[in-house]
């Protein structure tokens, strides 16, 4: 089939209907939708993307009253929601019957969000379904964050990408369970955790570092270019790797210029620049032919905590 980029939404909606896959921009990375409803639908997603079954696909959904629809609420859940939704932020709830078991993987919580993007907004608002949407990326590569990124991991694959535009959050959602007076950040994201507990009194707690992976997100190798990434101090890494054609990322420092390429993931070392900038830059680095890419340890405030998060699981694949 012929894959085509374009911004005709009714295109999309009618594609949709027929529980035919779209991708979709949204403000954290592009997403691969299909009718969350429909087995068909999600069965040419985990297709598509080459992903196991076992692997759960976050539901889209346009309002908080379709988020009722679909996962058991009550009134705290619903104004912690308020908060912070539409936005980078996922949450996982008990699920309701309606919810297929192919989109949960068999499992009792369905993942929701609201994508914050006036073209998602736009399909959303029509539809009578929600829209099951995993990255719209090959399983394990870096998520997409331009209509060029999902054309060349998914070309021919699916027929049409909604162009929204780079993303501007560019690394995915925070997943978060509520849990009592706390609240379980299941995979760190798009919203910090300092974001989170600026307006919110429940107690923040962060658990995507356990043994047994509970999403994808924190299985070892994700979020993984082709070419082998290390991290850590960039002055021994380079020791380390001596002699090879090396991609250093670097918050905003610069390295020896004679050896190494350097690629600034935000000159003015703002947090939020460096992660919009991190899938982009290790995409075109990917594309060189560097032998090894050096990644610094970013600071750990604010959006910090999820580039290391997403680097350390670049890196996972190979150090075994
Ligand atoms: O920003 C995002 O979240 C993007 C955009 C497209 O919305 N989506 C995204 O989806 O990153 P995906 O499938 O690449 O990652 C979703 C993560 C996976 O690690 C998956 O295992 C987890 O969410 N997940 C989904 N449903 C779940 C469930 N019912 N229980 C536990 N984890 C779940
Ligand atoms: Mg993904």
């Amino acid at each position: 089939m012929e894959t085509v980029i374009g911004n005709d939404i009714q295109h999309a909606i009618d594609l949709l209907k027929k529980n035919e896959l779209v991708a979709i921009p949204t403000e954290t990375v592009y997403g691969l939708a299909g009718n969350a409803l429909s087995e068909s639908a999600l069965l040419k997603i985990f297709e598509a993307k080459k992903r196991p079954r076992f692997n759960p696909v976050i539901m889209h959904v346009k309002s908080i009253e379709a988020i009722d629809e679909y996962a058991v609420l009550n009134e705290e859940i619903s104004a912690l929601l308020r908060l912070f939704m539409p936005g980078p932020f996922t949450v996982l709830l008990p699920k309701k019957k309606n919810v297929p078991d192919l989109l949960t993987a068999g499992s009792d919580k369905v993942a929701i969000r609201i994508p914050n993007h006036p073209i998602t907004k736009q399909l959303l608002e029509p539809l009578d379904f929600p829209l099951a949407a995993p990255s719209a990326n090959p399983f394990g590569y870096i998520s997409p964050v331009t209509a060029e990124h999902v054309l060349e991991g998914l070309n021919g694959k699916i027929h049409y990408i909604l162009d929204g535009g780079t993303c501007a959050i560019g690394i995915e959602s925070t997943i978060a369970e509520p849990a009592g007076d706390k609240l379980l950040i299941r995979r760190l994201g798009g919203l910090s955790i300092e974001a989170i507990q600026e307006k919110t009194d429940l107690l923040v707690q962060l658990v995507n570092k356990q043994d047994k992976p509970q999403t994808s997100g924190q299985m070892k190798s994700h979020y993984a270019p082709n070419t082998p990434l290390y991290v850590g101090e960039i002055k021994e890494l380079l020791a380390e790797h001596r002699d090879k054609k090396t991609a250093v990322i670097s918050y905003s420092k610069d390295y020896d210029k004679e050896l190494i390429t350097t690629y600034h993931l935000s000159a003015n070392r703002d947090m939020n620049e460096a992660a919009a900038n991190l899938f982009k830059v290790l995409r075109l680095i990917d594309k060189e032919n560097y032998e090894v890419i050096l990644a610094e340890q970013f600071p750990e405030d604010g959006l910090g905590k999820a580039i290391n998060d997403r680097l350390s699981r670049a890196q996972a694949e190979f150090k075994e």
